[in-house]
């Protein structure tokens, strides 16, 4: 028997390395690239945090898992005003993260799925939902939610490993808005799937990070709201990050909000492992986490971004059906997402192709809003340029 067999060696390629080739063609542009691809924020960090952070540079002690009071009161008053969270939510419910990506790739393993097990995320997704499951030798089973949600286990009947594998599923993701096609999901949805997954005993942890950029939505409706659950948190996980809303990607600013019998799991093995945010991070967080101001500020940014962005892309004849909410705009030009990719790159626009988030992502390109003004405008500029 080997002593050990490599994870890495199966695990598929790093998907953004294959942008290279196109990274270097969108360089050649006179004007310089676009860069629309990663999604990383490009705005300062809200001065208010950037003085919290200061003013908690001296850290001599360990932080603790749990996190600071401040911390996880500042946690608690986010998910009641901002996530509709119920008024009755306790500290024992919420839990920072270091940055919420780590977390999506090791909450099967935190719940106790492994070898065996399957997981289902939605068919057109950000891809750490399948390395979680891969990481624990758990099936990845990607499904179409929105049916899941309409149709119930009819949905499976095309999903791998069919019907059957719903009896192995113990953890289900939502995300909404979605990264990558910005889809969100209606409360009447969020509410059959909650029904669906617990009448299974299924765990459902819903990626909510791009929720307060709604565009064309009044809101965005969180798991932890109780006309999802019915007052009962059973079960169910927010998962969220600070990183786009407050430019704070650096700082590894998320966490988890839900279940407090499902916190606690995580705590106690988060405890164990040395999962903990940085001191300074903590302060900073629970004063981004007050500041409504920035975050609403930093939404009307992007909102102009997108106004720009669009109407320039449809005059290029690309089509968007959904992108409802979240930072990208999801975009079919009626051929390949790889000749969509070059097409773009030959403008200097440097964009990521819909297979980075499933198979059935063939055909659109993503892309963010993350650019600066002036890069936005000239991007802008080379889509219409007749
Ligand atoms: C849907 C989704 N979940 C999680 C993350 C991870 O965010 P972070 O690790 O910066 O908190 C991202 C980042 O792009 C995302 O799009």
């Amino acid at each position: 028997m080997a002593r050990r067999v490599s994870l890495a060696g199966r695990l598929p390629a790093f998907p953004w390395d294959s942008l290279a080739p196109h990274r270097a063609r969108a360089e050649q542009h006179p004007g310089g690239i676009v860069d629309l691809s990663v999604g990383t924020p490009v705005d300062p960090t809200p001065a208010s945090v950037q003085q919290a952070l200061a003013d908690a540079a001296d850290s001599h002690g360990y932080p603790t898992t749990i996190g600071t009071p401040a911390l996880r009161e500042a946690l608690v008053r986010f998910v009641q005003r901002r996530l509709g969270a119920p008024a009755d939510l306790g500290v024992e419910s919420v839990l920072s993260t270091i940055g919420s990506k780590e977390l999506v790739a090791h909450l099967p393993f935190q719940v106790g799925i492994g070898a065996g097990g399957a997981i289902a995320f939605p068919h057109i997704a950000y891809p750490t939902y399948e390395m979680g499951a891969l990481f624990v030798g758990a099936d990845p089973v990607p499904v179409d939610i929105e049916r899941l949600a309409d149709e119930g286990d009819a949905a499976f009947a095309d999903a791998p490993g069919g019907t059957a594998a719903i009896d192995r599923i113990g953890l289900l993701w939502l995300n909404s808005p979605s990264n990558p096609t910005g889809a969100v999901l209606s409360v009447e949805r969020m509410r059959s799937l909650v029904d669906w997954a617990r009448e299974r005993g299924i765990v459902v942890a819903s990626d909510e990070c791009y929720a307060l950029l709604p565009w064309d939505v009044d809101a965005v409706t969180s798991i932890l709201d109780p006309r999802v659950h019915g007052g009962d948190l059973t079960g169910l996980l927010c998962v969220y990050s600070l990183s786009k809303q407050s430019n704070l990607a650096g700082y590894r600013a998320a966490f988890v909000a839900g279940d407090p019998a499902l916190v606690a799991e995580l705590t106690a093995i988060r405890k164990q492992a040395g999962m903990m945010l940085p001191g300074p991070v903590q302060a900073a967080m629970a004063t981004a986490l007050d500041d409504d101001a920035a975050v609403d500020a930093q939404r009307e940014i992007y909102r102009r971004r997108r106004d720009v962005l669009r109407p320039a892309l449809e005059a290029a004849g690309g089509r968007i059906p959904r992108s409802e909410a979240g930072l990208y705009l999801w975009t079919a030009f009626g051929e390949s997402s790889e000749a969509s990719v070059a097409r773009l790159a030959d403008l200097g626009i440097l964009c990521a192709p819909g297979m980075f988030y499933g198979g059935a992502g063939d055909g659109f390109v993503r892309i963010a809003l993350t650019a600066s003004d002036e890069r936005i405008d000239a991007a802008a500029e080379r889509l219409t340029r007749p």
